[in-house]
Order: structure tokens, then sequence, then C-alpha cells
């Protein structure tokens, strides 16, 4: 099946993606707690305000890439192509991660306050949506299905 993805936007996608699932990890913050920082060429890892930035960096590739295949989408591949029920769970796990990621970046500017418990709720709705995003993506190799689908 001829996919409408190129390859290099394939892997776009994978390299934006690792990029947020590592620098979003370290905002936990877990590097130095768990000795990751002694590992040679990682101590990067242990500086915040740096994986701070790259997760910054990430959403905003992330919000282009995802705006150009939506409007491609729309105008289109939709004729020819349906999103499976892989592709549809991943549109939707992507459309989540993004609208709490995007919370978390209002809550951080200064000024800005939400009460304690809605906030919460976002901070861990947004790291359940990570781990499920990578779930999805193991599951969709095992079961070797794809996203989309000639109509
Ligand atoms: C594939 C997409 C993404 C993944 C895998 C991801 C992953 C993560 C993870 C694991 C955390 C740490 C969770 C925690 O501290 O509880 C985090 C935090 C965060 N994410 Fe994302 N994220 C993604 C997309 C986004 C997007 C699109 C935005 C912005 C629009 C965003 C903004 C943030 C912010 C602001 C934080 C908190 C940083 C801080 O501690 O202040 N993320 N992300």
């Amino acid at each position: 099946m001829s996919l409408p993805t190129s390859r290099r936007t394939a892997w776009a996608y994978s390299l934006v993606v690792t990029l947020l699932a590592v620098s979003g990890v370290m905002q936990m913050p877990i590097a130095s707690r768990y000795r990751i920082t002694t590992v040679p060429g990682l101590a990067w890892l242990g500086d915040f305000w740096f994986t701070h930035k790259l997760h910054y960096l990430g959403a905003m590739a992330l919000l282009a890439l995802v705006s150009y295949l939506v409007t491609r989408w729309v105008l289109e591949w939709r004729r020819e192509y349906a999103l499976t029920v892989f592709g549809l769970a991943r549109a939707g796990l992507l459309a989540a991660l993004i609208v709490t990621g995007a919370v978390r970046v209002l809550k951080n500017l200064p000024g800005v306050s939400f009460s304690p418990e809605p906030i919460m709720l976002v901070d861990w709705t947004h790291l359940g949506l990570a781990l499920l995003l990578g779930l999805l993506a193991l599951a969709r190799r095992i079961a070797k299905a794809g996203y989309v689908r000639p109509r």
C-alpha cells in the first residue's frame, strides 16, 4: 500500500516525539536522582532548564508538523485515505497531548495561576497520554497494522 506521507515526514515525526519524550521525562526530574547524569555523554540530561527549553522546542516542531499534516489531510489525502483505529487513536492522543501541554505552558507563564487540584489533573493526564502514545506505537508494531488505509 502506498502511504500518503513520505519517509522523511515519518522520520521527522519519530525524531520530534523522541525529543519530546526524553525532554518530558527529564522534567520530572529524574536524571540526577537515578544517576543517569553519571553516564558519559548524558550529563546534560540533568540540566533542567536545558531539557525544559528542548521540550518547548520539540512542542513547536510538533505543532508545525501536525499543522502541515492536518492541512494536507483536509485538502488532499482524506479523499483517497481513511484513518484506521490506530490512526484515530494516535490523532486523538496527539490532540489531547497538545491541549494539556498548552495548559502547562500557560501555567508556567508569570502572573498566571491555577488552583492546585485541576492543574495536578492536567499534569498527570499529560504524562498518562505520553505513556499511552508509546504503548500505541508498540501495539501497532506488534499488530503490523497501519495508521491509514486506502478508501
Ligand atoms: C508527543 C508529545 C509529547 C510528549 C511525549 C510529552 C511528554 C511530556 C512528559 C513525559 C512530561 C513530564 C510529565 C510530568 O512532569 O508529569 C511533559 C511535561 C510538559 N510538557 Fe509535554 N509532551 C508532549 C507534547 C507537549 C506539547 C505539544 C506541549 C506544549 C504545547 C508540551 C508542554 C509540556 C510542558 C509545559 C510540560 C511541563 C514542564 C514543566 O515542568 O514546567 N508537551 N511532557
